[in-house]
């Protein structure tokens, strides 16, 4: 192995400490961003990386280059119509009157926590979602509620037609979430790698086409902060390809959708 090459492993394996980042996903992108760069470059590039903080510009670089922000409405609408039909209910009724707390963990430009945003109010139920990335950019875009309605696999491509109640159109083809929906999202920047701070006991988790980005030891990680968000009665969403490995806590709510599990109530309520 050259030692470019080495400088590339190593911080293959900071990128998977830090973040959780699965370094077998990452080659290609990690290669193209050390490209065109001498071996003695990349040992610089390296050393920089394994002594700067995260919020050190070319660290936000780097990571910015790694992640995939891919996302859009309604995303899995199969998934989502039995949370509106089945789960939303169901919590408003124990929530007793109070706001429900939800949690969009790995929400990209914010389509997926709108998109529970638009939910809670078909199905007439009051509450609150935060909205977590780690990716700055995407934080920012997702606050500013302004999708584009592009040709090709854009935003709305699954949109129901009913949806667009929530959008208001803004010149030059843009179409930005209503403020009075906008209000019900608070979006932060945080790894899911770590426990969210302050903590929140929330109603419902959304994690969805996260985890597979993350390496199996990472998962661990992942999971201990989903558990840590949660309480007995929270509802878990995870994508189509996940599933949990390193906690039972969380079991599927029915055989027909085990990417909807739950945290059993005592009682079995
Ligand atoms: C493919 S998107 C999924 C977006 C949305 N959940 C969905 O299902 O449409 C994955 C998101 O996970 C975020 N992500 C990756 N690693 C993360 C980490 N360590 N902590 C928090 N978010 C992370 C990425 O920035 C990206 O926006």
């Amino acid at each position: 192995m050259s030692a470019g090459d080495a400088a590339i492993q190593s911080v293959m394996a900071l990128i998977e400490a830090r973040y959780g980042l699965n370094p077998r996903l990452q080659h290609d992108r990690l290669s193209a961003f050390f490209a065109d760069r001498s071996a003695l470059q990349r040992q610089n590039l390296a050393d920089h990386l394994h002594t700067a903080p995260e919020t050190d510009s070319v660290w936000q670089a780097l990571i910015e280059a790694m992640l995939v922000h891919e996302t859009f409405f309604f995303r899995h609408n199969d998934q989502l119509a039995v949370v509106a039909r089945d789960i939303l209910p169901v919590l408003r009724q124990r929530a007793l009157g109070k706001p429900l707390q939800l949690w969009c963990a790995g929400c990209s430009t914010g389509e997926e926590a709108y998109t529970l945003a638009f939910l809670l109010r078909d199905t007439g139920c009051t509450g609150k979602i935060l909205a977590s990335d780690l990716s700055p950019e995407s934080v920012a875009e997702a606050v500013a509620g302004l999708y584009r309605r592009k040709p090709g696999l854009n935003s709305f491509r699954a949109l129901p037609e009913a949806a667009w109640r929530y959008f208001e159109a803004v010149a030059g083809d843009g179409w930005r979430v209503m403020p009075e929906v906008r209000a019900m999202v608070s979006f932060q920047v945080h790894n899911l790698m770590r426990t969210l701070q302050p903590p929140l006991a929330a109603d419902l988790i959304s994690c969805r086409n996260t985890m597979i980005y993350f390496s199996d030891d990472s998962r661990r990680h992942v999971e201990a902060s989903l558990v840590a968000a949660a309480k007995p009665g929270t509802v878990l969403l995870l994508g189509p390809a996940e599933r949990l490995r390193y906690t039972d806590v969380f079991v599927p709510m029915t055989d027909a959708h085990p990417q909807i599990l739950h945290w059993p109530l005592p009682g079995g309520a």
